[in-house]
């Protein structure tokens, strides 16, 4: 047997409803904030995402789907939306048609990790790009568009991190700091981190291993040497969020794990989630779009993990899915009434109710149990001495009571059961 890819995974129809709900939530937040939807396509020339995530990445370095393609084009499946939707805003010039763009998507996303409880290798992201605004408030926007998603959802037990790695010069300025206080003590780092010494520098930060957590301790922080510019929005962004009354905490030690950030930052974590606890990331990224090929725009966004959110709903037990339920069943006695029940099927589904037959040549009584399992509101029935009649009865499943009607005015069954 021919099994599913490591770390993907199928979504059943027994699962289906959580998703709907929670997307349903995704587009009734992202739509009252006035943002519209984009769709890219899943594969995109590599040379975007190396360019635009960063060579010295992991998602980069070590975790694409990569393939050359028959015509000798290297391919990359998407492992991330920012970088897909600054190529379709550059090349569609949307900034020429808008000077501010406020764009959402809910899309799969591929990346070659090694799979663990909320870690897939195709997984779903919904998330948020803002594109053409410097304003902080932007900042803040996505983090209350974040938090209002989870609190509709029910979950209670996610905390905000937020921090700023300030702007380029400042940044280098910095990380010149952090080589110094480093650099005799680099040999005891991990190996992982003695590489990011060289290529990565603020990513040690990101370390679980002890050895580099001891010494990263007592490590300057960005935060402290940040340019006004940057200092000022991020008061802003504080600001906001306290007026909008979302608690957050300042993590001077996050910097996120692509290349491509400016200024603010932050993460959504759940506590009940295990070590895969960062429920959405994000950030500004006011380089971004001339680093590829666009004029200077800056932007800023967030993707929040699907996967990850609907395990913590269930871990929290944050919402329930009421039973399915069907309108109506119609149950027949003889095979010969098999294309009768069929057309009137037909005609109450096209009146928007949901209607199910039996297809499996089922006894009445199979039927009605099959009705029963499917939690239908009414059985509507055809055969016997009331058929020959020209008459159909109709029960009502919570109630019992029954009722007949004419076969041939199926007006009138409708009108009922709109009642
Ligand atoms: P990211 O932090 O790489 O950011 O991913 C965002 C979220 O996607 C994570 O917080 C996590 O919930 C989920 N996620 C990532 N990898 C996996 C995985 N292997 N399995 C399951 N879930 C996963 C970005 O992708 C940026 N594009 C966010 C952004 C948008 N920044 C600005 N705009």
């Amino acid at each position: 047997m021919i099994k599913s890819i490591t770390g993907t995974k199928d979504i059943l129809p027994e699962d289906i409803q959580r998703w709907n709900f929670l997307e349903s939530i995704v587009e009734k937040v992202f739509a009252s904030f006035n943002y519209k939807e984009i769709r890219t396509p899943v594969f995109e020339e590599t040379a975007l995402f190396a360019r635009g995530i960063g060579e010295a990445t992991d998602i980069v370095g070590k975790e694409m789907y990569t393939f050359i393609d028959r015509s000798e084009t290297s391919i990359t499946l998407k492992p991330e939306m920012t970088a897909s939707v600054v190529r379709a805003f550059v090349e569609h010039s949307l900034g020429t048609k808008q000077p501010l763009n406020k764009l959402f998507y809910i899309s799969p996303m591929f990346r070659q990790e090694r799979p663990q409880a909320g870690r897939f290798r195709q997984f779903h992201q919904f998330g948020a790009e803002a594109i053409g605004s410097n304003s902080p408030l932007l900042d803040a926007e996505m983090i209350q568009m974040a938090f209002d998603i989870f609190k509709l959802l029910g979950l209670k037990d996610v905390s905000v991190k937020i921090n700023s790695l300030g702007v380029p010069e400042s940044r280098e300025k910095y990380k010149e700091l952090l080589r110094n206080y480093l650099f005799d003590k680099k040999d005891n780092l991990s190996e992982d981190s003695r590489m990011r010494f060289e290529k990565n520098i603020l990513r040690i930060f990101d370390s679980k291993i002890e050895c580099d957590r001891e010494i990263m301790k007592n490590a300057p922080l960005l935060i402290d040497y940040l340019d006004e510019e940057s200092k000022n929005d991020f008061e802003i962004v504080k600001e906001a969020l306290t007026r909008g009354n979302i608690p957050f905490e300042i993590d001077p030690k996050l910097v996120r794990g692509l290349d491509y950030y400016t200024k603010t930052t932050f993460e959504i974590v759940s506590e009940k989630v295990g070590s895969q606890s960062a429920l959405c990331g994000g950030g500004r990224y006011d380089l971004l779009i001339e680093q590829l090929g666009g004029k200077p725009t800056p932007g800023v966004g967030f993707a929040a993990g699907i996967e990850r959110i609907l395990l913590a709903c269930e871990n929290e037990k944050a919402f329930s899915i009421p039973e399915s339920s069907i309108d109506l069943y119609i149950t027949r006695l003889d095979k010969e009434l098999e294309k009768f029940v069929y057309d009137i099927a037909s005609y109450f589904r096209r009146e928007n109710f949901i209607v199910e037959i039996d297809y499996l040549d089922r006894s009445v009584k199979a039927q009605m149990r099959e009705a029963n399992k499917l939690g239908s509101r009414y059985v509507l029935f055809a055969g016997g001495e009331e058929f020959q009649n020209g008459l159909l009865n109709l029960k009502n499943m919570a109630d019992g009571i029954q009722k007949t009607f004419d076969k041939n005015n199926l007006e009138e069954i409708k009108n009922y059961l709109k009642k």
